[in-house]
């Protein structure tokens, strides 16, 4: 994309669309069931033609694997299964090329426990690699130091399997020791690892855990603010404490800060994966907490609520001062088109809110598929998510995690293995990627228009965002010459724009009807006008909405 035709002043990310690559599930280039870096560079002019800006690509590292590739033993390696250092170089100048920008998964909360700084720091007590971890004497009864649990389930503590009998912190699994951010030799760590990929070409960084990193000083018990009952899902047991204590430590902005002085001669973004409870909490991390954008991960996990849709997405825009990072799916939740609904419904439901997040200022990402109006994998195989398979079966993100569908040959050739690394139900033709691209009508070439406007019309995410009519499931929205109606409503309704106009996109096929210049916007659609001569001015006034024609 050219990017000089970007309003002056704007860093470059904002206006940009992201995909997010989940790396095991893309395409595997080399036949061992489990998707590589080569299957992304083969794909680029696929992802260039969609109209993608950047891609974040999720965990590449040494791994055992544990949470996929999320406990990383080599933070400045590449695991085998997923190619070389020369082919990540190959991916990043094939991106250059085609002028796209790549963003790498960062996991600075905690490490693999195969890891050498752990390895070291349970094989020698002494050793300056024990302080890289949270190490803590067991409490008086014996049982862990305080009340914390893992996001995985079961206690945030782990005995030292060397025996000393103290434990070690992990909000994870246990096989991913949270690394202890007060030690400054960890940043200086850390000062590498980042400096390395920057100097390997990444544009960005998308950090992994961002909330996490610091720790209460004295480890003292989360509150609790609700009861945990046995059987209970380990991400319920989660929410049932404040977590003051082990997350959202305000010191964890300071360390951004640092890394911001570290990336800040590349260029390159730091985009943080926050769990914000608190709306405040993510204006501190964009608002000068040294990120530049964080993740709005509440609109990729809500259901079909337009409601709450709308109020989430209009308090982010507020709140995130153009540091944003919106998505409706990605690789921790069922995807958007079954939580909405599934089938024609939910890819509609999911098209409709992806055009209005196209419209708010920040970068918006797709996750892979979402351009395919993918629903969830039905698994064939055994699960795969520590989530699951930890937990006695309990639900788990494998949904989310299945290969992409190329074509309808076997395993929907996204492997030449007889099977992927997880088994899915196969997806029939008009899902695939070779039933879609070019195909009239279809999801593939609906985003790639979808995306096209951003790049066509930069005044859609930068010129002043202006309600001109919000109700509880709608929202229209002036940038400049453009309007953008959002209904989301079960309901259609009619908007009668002022003057001429020109109907630049529709979420689906039909959203928008009408005669002259009454326009009826269908339910559960997003649409973007243009008036055909800007004046720029008077823009209220300039258009009516008929809420009665409900
Ligand atoms: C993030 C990742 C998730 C991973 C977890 C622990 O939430 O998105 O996949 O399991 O961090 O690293």
């Amino acid at each position: 994309m050219d990017r000089s035709a970007l309003p002056a002043g704007r860093a470059w990310w904002r206006g940009a669309t992201g995909y997010e690559i989940y790396i095991r599930s893309f395409l595997d280039s080399d036949g061992d069931g489990m998707g590589d870096l080569a299957g992304i560079t083969a794909k680029l002019d696929v992802l260039d033609r969609l109209g993608v800006d950047v891609l974040w690509i999720t965990p590449f590292y040494p791994s055992p694997g544990k949470d996929q590739g999320y406990d990383v033993a080599d933070y400045i390696g590449i695991d085998p299964a997923f190619g070389t250092l020369d082919d990540f170089d190959q991916l990043v100048q094939a991106a250059t090329d085609r002028g796209m920008r790549i963003f790498v998964d960062i996991v600075p909360n905690h490490s693999s426990d195969q890891h050498p700084w752990f390895q070291h720091a349970i094989a020698d007590e002494d050793s300056p690699y024990r302080d890289y971890y949270l190490f803590r004497p067991a409490a008086a009864n014996g049982g862990p130091p305080n009340n914390w649990v893992s996001h995985f389930g079961g206690p945030a503590w782990t005995l030292d399997p060397a025996g000393s009998g103290e434990y070690y912190c992990h909000l994870f699994l246990s096989e991913q020791p949270d690394l202890n951010w007060a030690n400054p030799a960890v940043m200086e760590e850390f000062r590498e690892i980042l400096t390395f990929w920057c100097e390997r070409g990444v544009d960005g960084f998308r950090i992994d855990v961002a909330h996490g990193l610091t720790k209460d000083p004295e480890f003292r018990n989360n509150p609790q603010v609700r009861e945990v009952t046995p059987g209970m899902h380990p991400k319920d047991v989660f929410a049932s404490f404040d977590h003051v204590h082990d997350l959202h430590r305000p010191e964890t902005t300071k360390i951004f800060e640092t890394w911001r002085t570290v990336v800040e001669p590349y260029d390159a973004v730091l985009l943080g994966e926050m769990d914000v409870r608190n709306i405040e909490r993510f204006t501190e991390y964009v608002g000068g907490g040294g990120l530049d954008a964080g993740f709005v991960l509440k609109l990729a996990s809500s259901r079909w609520e337009p409601a709450t849709i709308l109020s989430d997405l209009l308090t982010y825009e507020r709140a995130a001062l153009g540091g944003a990072a919106w998505a409706v799916s990605n690789h921790d939740q069922p995807r958007a088109v079954s939580r909405y609904g599934d089938g024609q419904v939910g890819a509609r439901r999911a098209a409709a809110v992806t055009t209005l997040m196209l419209a708010l200022d920040g970068i918006t990402f797709l996750y892979q598929g979402d351009e395919l109006g993918l629903p969830d994998a039905v698994l064939t195989g055994v699960a795969m998510d520590p989530v699951s398979t930890r937990n006695g079966g309990a639900a788990g993100r494998d949904c989310a995690r299945g290969p992409v569908p190329w074509d309808s040959t076997a395993v929907n050739g996204f492997t030449t293995a007889p099977v992927a690394w997880l088994e899915t139900a196969p997806l029939p033709e008009s899902l695939t990627a070779q039933g879609q691209i070019g195909e009239a009508g279809s999801t593939w070439e609906r985003y790639r228009a979808m995306l096209d406007l951003r790049r066509r019309l930069p005044d859609l995410w930068s010129e002043p965002f202006e309600i001109f009519d919000r109700q509880a499931t709608s929202l229209v929205i002036f940038r400049g010459p453009l309007t953008v109606i959002a209904n989301l409503d079960d309901k259609a309704f009619e908007f009668v724009p002022e003057g001429e106009f020109h109907i630049e996109f529709e979420s689906h096929a039909g959203a928008v009807g009408g005669d002259g210049g009454h326009l009826r916007i269908e339910p559960e659609a997003t649409i973007v006008l243009s008036r055909r001569e800007p004046d720029g001015h008077a823009l209220a006034g300039l258009a009516e909405v008929a809420h009665g024609h409900r």
